[in-house]
């Protein structure tokens, strides 16, 4: 199933892909087990059984336990390995690896924009190593929309206000074409994006000459300096705000009692929605960078705040 034959099947380009191929087959064939014989009675009894036709149309009363049993049984037996199937490539699908190479996502009106955390920005084009475990960690800008890797046969919505992910290990070197898969506006259907997947000398190479002089921690942090963040958050700072060192990935207790896990969502939300969850014995005072910068910003700030994350805050 690689596609040469017309273009009925989309390219395979990771074992995951062929996964999801051989469950569309299973599911079919497990179909066809029962479609099939049902069509073809339909199709004989029709003639059979036509007006004026001199057949026993006589009903027999029919009492057969095993019969009965048995027709209950085997569909529920496909069934059952058809939710296997799936389960395990619906966990699969769920469940990055910790290895994975995290590369941040934006989709906005239209266009699709990606950072790699060596600091390199790209537009519309995607280039990632083969054979590597990629985490795309995923927010819009403005309306819903969704990526969409056929070859990967992989879609996740896109959404404004909150990250969704998706995961990947693409295995085959070569181009692959994305969608937007969400109706978003007059121009959704021109949403497009490659995926270039490249063996992983090629890759480095591409991260050496694609330009960044800085990863995205370190321009996260150039923008914590920019936007006055430092001014608050430091230990030298009048105002007496939380720290940020040790804080990636922490629990953290807040004012109404309850208890968060400082991830990206958490960070994102404290920056363009500083009320919304204030930290425990806070003032509630840090005002919204909603107008001041946009997703991209806010993820070099959170890959900064990241990079923070096995520091200590006492020592200074
Ligand atoms: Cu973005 Cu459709």
């Amino acid at each position: 199933m690689n596609g040469t034959f017309i273009r009925l099947w989309p390219q395979t380009a990771s074992h995951y892909a062929s996964q999801v191929d051989t469950l569309v087959a299973t599911f079919t064939g497990i179909m066809l087990l029962f479609v099939l014989p049902a069509v073809v009675c339909l199709i004989v009894f029709t003639f059979r059984y036509r007006q004026g036709n001199a057949v026993e149309r006589q009903q027999r009363s029919q009492d057969n336990h095993l019969l009965e049993i048995t027709w209950i049984v085997l569909p529920f037996l496909a069934s059952m390995v058809l939710f296997a199937l799936s389960a395990r490539l619906f966990f699969e699908a769920h469940t990055p690896p910790a290895d994975a190479l995290e590369i941040q996502v934006t989709g906005k009106q239209w266009m699709w924009k990606f950072q790699h955390p060596e600091g390199q920005r790209e537009l519309n084009v995607l280039h990632v190593p083969a054979g590597r475990p990629v985490l795309l960690n995923m927010i819009s800008e403005d309306a819903i929309h969704s990526f969409y890797l056929p070859a990967l046969r992989l879609k996740q919505d896109v959404l404004p206000g909150r990250y969704t992910q998706l995961w990947f290990q693409a295995d085959k070197v070569g181009s692959y074409q994305a969608f937007c898969a969400e109706f978003c506006g007059t121009d959704h259907s021109t949403m497009l994006a490659t995926l270039e997947v490249q063996t992983p000398t090629e890759h480095v190479r591409w991260l050496a000459s694609a330009g960044s002089e800085s990863s995205m921690a370190a321009q996260g942090s150039v923008l914590f300096r920019q936007l006055g963040c430092s001014g608050c958050h430091s230990p030298s700072a009048a105002v007496r705000a939380p720290r940020l060192e040790g804080l990636y990935g922490r629990p953290v207790p807040l004012a109404d009692g309850n208890i968060t896990i400082a991830d990206d969502g958490y960070l994102r939300d404290s920056i363009l929605l500083p009320q919304k969850q204030v930290a425990a014995g806070y003032a509630p005072i840090m005002p919204t960078f909603s107008n001041l910068i946009d997703e991209e910003g806010v993820q070099r700030l959170i890959a900064y705040i990241k990079s923070l994350a096995n520091t200590d805050p006492t020592d200074d």
